[in-house]
């Protein structure tokens, strides 16, 4: 038997530019032999059925007895999945395994925060470990195959699905994608604790018009490739075992049938001999979208570009057989794709043991699952404000007043895409707040039933509680339905009446500290002068109160960052850190403010420069900004030659002190910029980030490395180049560092 091995190794990937640990790929057999040996008994009717993806634990008895399904998803009754894996195994003349998949996106029965949450904490170890956890709990049931992660890096917070994304960064999208690569699928796919992960959807489904789902995507070839494809790339490099394309098009091509992307990028540029797997129904869309003009069609164009699965839809079923009879679809074609297949199911150990022995796993919901997804949590939790550190509330012997429609909402804390999660497991703020604080000190009214509310009439309870309080905690923001697939919002003001609740409440005059919850960047700059503190938290899954609770008491002092800029007015969007300069940026000083310009004012085409007259030019908060309990002082930037040959590293580093009085940790991110191209480049774009924690008063020297050939992009020629030229570096706290130094590229 030909094997093939992999060493690990760490790996600098030269092709995306992104430096990354790639994932230990060692002694990965092939099974070229069983394979082989498999595919010499198959008719091309059981090739066919290999590509069958079927839905749900009914109807399909027939077909797999029949050997006409390859795969099932969403069924995770443990019973269930082993009767129809019996039937496959033991009722199909081939007995060829079934494999089950289901969306287990940011947890299974453990929820941990949305994905945006997740990488909020700059921590892919603990991302990691979340999904391990994920996949063994998904295991546990029979479920080894999930689709995700979902690295579609995006920038619009309109889109639903932004919840689902690691925010608007190539490089934190791969190193989150990754990480949870490497905790889906483990050291070996044969561990039965693993499972096969799936990268999507393959591309720039992020980029959607208007942030509108589903919607059209226009976009230039360099700006795929620069922005939207590297996580993807990471994720090969990897070992992902499968892709799932996205619903959009790409320049009047659906993502489906779109050789450039599955057949050219995918399979012969970056080598990828996974399997690529349909999104829900896309192979028939090809029809809706105009790209075909039947089913037939559909399924040719799907087949040919590359996509080798069918979720749901029949095309496949249907019409390959005639497509293959006709000699438009090659047996040649149709055997990679089976021999995919195949050898997913191989690796995963489905034929030496097709069944899952759930008595053998740890109890789903453990108290370990539990304290990790705390872990993530918490660090992924963002300090907004704290004036006159009115946070946190250590030792504090008044009264807490806990109130809005979030505060007690163990379903919208879990967020979108958490099938499986059940709100009876979620402990709830309030529950975590009465039992830190005593029940008795803790005043609650939630005075919103939920966040669209427009009644009023649980208004009075809830000011009534702030008034006997001697701090006001309100729990606002977004419930989980208002985020996630085709949830999107025009508007990205705090829905339903909360504005006014919160002005009623902030009419008591007690201090008040608002706690955010939400899928995505919402905008509320016009109430934010009302609270003296503000914590965002997305939707944070199971352990989002005892999460809070510590944030609040300061048991643990904030350490998220934002992973996507928050604009202050949804016109502003897209708006994101990695923009480009223009050839007249705007400044504070060239910004003419709407309501500063005369009446009958000239127009002139001089000094003017790109900013909304209302708006200007900057976000509310950019990317990489959360604060701390602690305070930091970055200083003494240094690299160790300013004149870096190309090929060689950089090695760039500044001195990080604790400045506060309490021990905590702050993500030190490197910026570069290339001052100089072909193309023009990004006025910053994040090349590497550290969680270092520092007692008060402790000094620390960060050292970042990084190569040359991260510092490149896709030139005229679509080659992907590092320029020689000047590029200056800063590091600091978030994207608007300003502690920068100089150096050249020779
Ligand atoms: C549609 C979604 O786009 C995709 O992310 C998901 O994996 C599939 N449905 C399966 O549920």
């Amino acid at each position: 038997m030909s094997r093939k091995y992999l060493t690990q190794a760490w790996c600098v990937l030269l092709v995306t530019g992104i430096s990354l640990s790639c994932m230990a790929q060692k002694t990965i057999p092939s099974y070229h032999q069983e394979i082989e040996s498999l595919m010499s008994k198959m008719s091309v009717e059981d090739k066919i059925g290999q590509l069958i993806q079927e839905n749900g634990d009914q109807g399909h008895d027939g077909s797999i007895k029949a050997g006409q399904v390859g795969s099932v998803l969403n069924v995770v009754n443990p019973q269930a999945i082993h009767r129809m894996q019996q039937l496959a195994v033991d009722s199909s003349e081939l007995g060829i395994p079934l494999i089950f998949a289901r969306d287990v996106i940011h947890g299974f029965k453990t929820i941990f925060p949305i994905p945006l949450g997740m990488a909020a904490s700059f921590n892919p170890d603990l991302v990691q470990q979340s999904a391990a956890i994920a996949a063994e709990e998904a295991a546990s049931v029979g479920v080894r195959w999930t689709f995700s992660p979902m690295v579609d890096v995006s920038r619009d917070p309109r889109w639903g699905r932004v919840a689902e994304t690691f925010g608007e960064d190539p490089y934190l999208h791969a190193r989150m994608g990754t990480a949870m690569v490497r905790g889906y699928q483990g050291e070996k796919l044969s561990d039965k604790t693993s499972i096969a992960a799936c990268a999507k959807h393959f591309a720039a489904y992020g980029a959607a018009i208007g942030g509108r789902d589903y919607n059209t995507v226009e976009l230039p070839e360099n700006v795929l490739r620069d922005v939207y494809l590297p996580p993807f790339k990471a994720c090969v490099d990897a070992g992902i075992a499968s892709f799932m394309p996205s619903f959009n098009e790409i320049n009047g091509v659906p993502s489906s049938g779109s050789a450039f992307l599955l057949d050219q990028v995918l399979q012969k540029e970056w080598g990828f001999n996974g399997v690529v797997v349909s999104d829900w129904e896309s192979v028939i869309q090809l029809q809706t979208h105009g790209f075909t003009d039947s089913e037939k069609e559909s399924a040719y164009q799907s087949f040919m570009a590359g996509t080798h699965m069918e979720m749901n839809s029949k095309a496949y079923a249907n019409k390959l057989r005639e497509l293959i009879n006709e000699g438009r679809i090659s047996m040649e074609k149709l055997d990679d794709a089976v021999r995919r297949i195949l050898r997913m199911k191989f690796e995963l150990g489905l034929f030496d043991d097709p069944y899952t022995h759930t008595a053998d796993f740890p109890p789903m919901l453990n108290d370990h699952n539990k304290a990790l997804a705390k872990a993530v949590a918490t660090e992924s939790i963002v300090l907004l404000k704290n004036e006159k550190n009115i946070l946190p509330l250590t030792g504090f012997k008044g009264k807490i007043a806990v109130v809005g429609p979030l505060a007690d909402s163990p379903h919208d804390q879990l967020g979108t895409w958490i099938f499986d999660g059940d709100k009876a497991d979620a402990i709830t703020p309030l529950t975590s707040l009465r039992d830190l604080f005593g029940s008795k000190n803790v005043n609650y009214a939630a005075g919103m039933a939920f966040s669209r509310s427009l009644d009023k009439d649980l208004f009075p309870e809830a000011i009534e509680a702030a008034k006997n309080s001697d701090v006001i905690l309100v729990f606002i923001g977004e419930e989980s339905i208002l985020s996630g697939e085709s949830h999107c919002r025009a508007d990205l003001g705090l829905p339903g009446i909360q504005e006014e609740f919160i002005r009623q409440l902030a009419e008591t005059g007690k201090p008040m500290v608002a706690v955010v919850m939400a899928g995505r960047p919402l905008t509320f700059e016009s109430v934010f002068d009302t609270f003296d503190a503000v914590l965002y938290t997305w939707h944070l899954g199971t352990m989002a109160g005892p999460a809070i609770a510590d944030i609040v008491s300061g048991k643990v002092s904030p350490s998220g960052k934002l992973p996507i800029t928050f604009p202050r007015h949804v016109g502003q969007v897209p708006i994101y850190y990695s923009y480009k300069n223009s050839g007249k940026p705007a400044s504070d000083a060239t910004w003419e403010r709407l309501y500063e310009i005369p009446p009958e004012a000239p127009q002139l085409s001089i000094g003017n420069t790109n900013h909304y007259l209302d708006y200007g030019f900057e976000p509310w908060f950019p990317f990489g900004f959360g604060l701390s309990y602690s305070t930091f002082e970055y200083s003494d930037i240094n690299i160790q030659d300013p004149e870096v040959s190309m090929g060689d590293s950089i090695v760039i580093s500044a001195h990080l002190k604790n400045t506060g009085s309490v021990k905590a940790t702050e993500v030190v991110q490197l910026y570069v910029r290339d001052l100089v191209g072909s193309r023009t480049r990004p006025v910053r774009e994040l090349k590497g980030f550290q969680r270092i924690t520092l007692e008060a008063g402790e000094r620390k020297k960060v050292v970042f490395r990084i190569h040359t050939s991260e510092l490149g992009f896709h030139n005229l020629d679509m080659e992907y180049v590092t320029e020689p030229g000047a590029f200056k570096a800063w590091i600091g706290g978030s994207s608007g560092a300003d502690l920068g130094i100089d150096f050249s590229v020779n």
